[in-house]
């Protein structure tokens, strides 16, 4: 295809791929970037838009990062050039001893430069670039041979796609450690205990586990990052030194160890290990030592391999960071969304020079697995500067007076019954009222896809709450011209302006209303299809699950959580009470479920050309009449919609012989089918 397309659009692709990755390097590996995240996505979405018309996708481009399909298995990969690992040191003496060796080996007294490097806790992935493009990824495997993983390291923003340097080596196998940050890895296992899921034991499991996965969509959700620190292979480009080669890896965009220091002499690199202990905990990825190599090439070249090691480097290790306390208490905490988290009180415990005294127990099967009790004595791991994890139950302490934590009944915030569903390991609050979560709630509320309320967003939420002026959601129709203008960052206009921004939220549209209430897994779209199968509000009160499931697309989860909400008297109160407070709920999109499939459904639908609404805008409401929406045009399409300066996608329409409309005869199309159902169905007056 790409010969038929006009060099100004060519020229405009490569630009916009160029000025895209540069920005992604700003963001990711420099951490400081020189564009908002909306001037991104608008570059990103017009280079997007110009691939998907010309079918012209260069293979340097942001895009190609995602979208992969799932894999059925990892194909082999034979290394070149063997991955090593490390010789491990474990004190300073076996440090100097490496250094003797070293100088024996070499037949010299001089004092050896040496690098010291931080070592990451990740996994080691072989990157090939071929004439400077990123051609394959894979992971260490034995040494010998990996796996390719290039589809999923592709998603990590930080790899380059494409090498940018004065020079270009004809080939570079290009080493480095993937790993996660400390703060994802906590998020990670946080979600994954919620839902149940076993945990990652330390982040170079999660960083394995996310890489190795066929399916590259998750792993794109892991937010990972890559540091290089070595080479295999190379072909046109020689490097002296290690410090040498991390200069132009540097300078060629790539994520480098976050501190490289240059030592001469042992006694050198030994401040410098000290130094990076004492600052460990500084990282934001985990590090368990360093790692100290020759600087010299080809010193390295002479000193060689033992078996499976170098004799040029060495890992040294720190001092692991756990203690063994004793659990005081088990208690229960409640999340934004309502999940009550278990975490352990301990018998204060120095860890690495910081007191530990509790730690998150994750979810109620994390306990039984482990088999923690109260007054249990615990082997207490920290890594880094996150929150402690226990290890393991030291059996042998026991004396017959620990006791079990029970599932809590209720909820430890607000005395609500607490709901589990089935097969979830999640015990939840589901109450409206729980103060845990009300504050999350009302900024939900009052957001744009929900209620709109203008001038109520996280900032005055937080004002108001900490105020005491809304601890639920009546509160906010409650509130007072006066009441505002006593606090801090109200004044007449303003106070006046979210008065009457409440007063418009009290016509409400169901559809709009069933989403900002915000019950569990009731996203927009279920919110749209509850409002076309539920006439009033009140329909749906004491629902059962069974009802629910009767629905098209509503699955069990949908349904336990509805039926949960709706069967909670203090709910029902609530949506009472805002009703008798102006809320006046209107209900335009019952259809009712048998014509609510109709629409444009089974109908395809692809875009060209410039619309008059956005693309997303067209999209969600093809999606919200049960139409699809695709980026290639293929016989199955139904229709294709024509903008104004539609690209080759019409051709290749008027050569499939698929039918073409505008974007005015999209709506007349969502209409007539609309009144067609209607009518039939009988139930609504046009
Ligand atoms: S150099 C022959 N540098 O540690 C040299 N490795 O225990 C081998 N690692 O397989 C690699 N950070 O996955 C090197 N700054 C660093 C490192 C590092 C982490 C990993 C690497 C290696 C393992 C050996």
């Amino acid at each position: 295809m790409s010969d038929n397309i006009p060099e100004d659009i060519k020229d405009e692709i490569e630009k916009l791929a160029k000025e895209l990755n540069y920005h992604s390097y700003r963001y990711y590996v420099l951490d400081s970037p020189v564009i908002s995240d909306a001037e991104y996505d608008r570059l990103y979405r017009r280079l997007k838009e110009l691939e998907d018309d010309y079918d012209y996708v260069r293979p340097d481009s942001p895009t190609q990062r995602i979208g992969a399909p799932p894999l059925e298995k990892f194909e082999k990969v034979k290394h070149t050039e063997p991955m090593l690992s490390l010789d491990n040191a474990f004190s300073y003496d076996e440090v100097k001893e490496f250094d003797r060796r070293i100088k024996r080996l070499l037949d010299t007294d001089e004092e050896i430069e040496y690098t010291v490097e931080p070592k990451y806790d990740g996994l080691a992935i072989e990157l090939t670039y071929r004439n400077g493009l990123l051609f394959r990824a894979s992971t260490r495997g034995d040494g010998y041979e990996g796996e390719d993983v290039t589809q999923n390291i592709k998603t990590i923003r930080s790899v380059p796609l494409k090498i940018e340097a004065v020079k270009i080596p004809e080939e570079i196998d290009i080493r480095g450690e993937v790993y996660i940050d400390l703060d994802e890895f906590e998020k990670l296992n946080r979600q994954r205990g919620e839902k149940g899921e076993p945990l990652f034991a330390n982040p170079r499991n999660a960083a394995a586990g996310s890489v190795r996965q066929l399916d590259p969509s998750i792993t794109t959700t892991r937010r990972l990052y890559l540091s290089c620190y070595g080479i295999g292979t190379v072909k046109g480009i020689n490097f002296k030194s290690q410090s040498e080669l991390i200069k132009w890896l540097k300078g060629s965009r790539f994520p480098t160890p976050a501190k490289v220091e240059i030592a001469k002499g042992i006694d050198k690199v030994i401040t410098a290990i000290k130094e990076f202990e004492e600052k460990r905990g500084d990282f934001s990825f985990e590090t368990d030592g360093a790692v100290i190599k020759v600087n010299d090439f080809r010193l390295q070249q002479r000193l060689g391999v033992k078996t499976r090691e170098p004799r040029w480097a060495i890992a040294y290790k720190f001092q692991a960071h756990q203690g063994t306390t004793r659990i005081k208490e088990i208690h229960g905490s409640v999340g934004r969304t309502g999940v009550i988290t278990p975490f352990a009180v301990f018998e204060p415990v120095r860890i690495g020079g910081v007191t530990v005294s509790r730690s998150t127990l994750h979810n109620w099967d994390e306990i039984e697995r482990k088999d923690i009790k109260i007054g249990d004595t615990v082997v207490v791991e920290r890594a880094g500067d996150v929150i402690p994890h226990v290890i393991m139950v030291i059996k042998e302490k026991r004396t017959g007076d620990e006791k079990k934590f029970p599932i809590p009944e209720k909820c430890p915030a607000c005395g609500s019954r607490v709901v589990r569903e089935e097969g979830e390991v999640a015990v939840r609050c589901v109450s409206l009222h729980c103060p845990a979560q009300v504050r999350e709630k009302i900024i939900h509320f009052a957001s744009r896809g929900g209620m709109d309320i203008e001038g109520l967003g996280e900032k005055n939420v937080e004002l108001l709450y900490s105020r005491g002026l809304i601890k639920h959601f009546e509160n906010i129709y409650k509130l007072k011209k006066g009441d505002l203008l006593e606090l801090p960052r109200f004044a007449e206009k303003s106070a006046q302006n979210l008065i009457d921004a409440i007063e418009r939220s009290k016509h409400a549209i169901l559809a709009k209303f069933l989403f900002a209430i915000g019950i569990l897994h009731v996203g927009e779209y279920a919110a749209k299809l509850l409002a076309k199968n539920f006439k009033r509000l009140e329909d749906l009160y004491k629902v059962t699950p069974e009802t629910i499931i009767e629905i098209k697309q509503m699955g069990e989860k949908i349904a336990f959580s509805l039926s949960a909400f709706f069967n909670d008297g203090k709910n029902i109160k609530t949506l009472e009470s805002l009703k008798s407070l102006g809320l006046n709920i209107t209900n335009q999109d019952f259809v009712s479920s048998k014509t609510a499939e109709k629409s444009l459904a089974g109908l395809t639908f692809v875009i060209t050309g410039i619309l008059p609404k956005s693309r997303k805008e067209v999209e969600d409401l093809i999606e919200a009449n049960g139409g699809h929406t695709s980026s290639a045009v293929s016989a199955s399409t139904s229709y294709l919609i024509v903008g104004e300066d539609p690209g080759l996608k019409l051709e290749k329409a008027k050569s499939l012989g698929v039918k073409t409309i505008s974007y005015p005869e999209l709506s007349k199309l969502i209409e007539k089918n609309q009144k067609i159902q209607r009518c039939s169905d009988g139930q609504i007056n046009l």
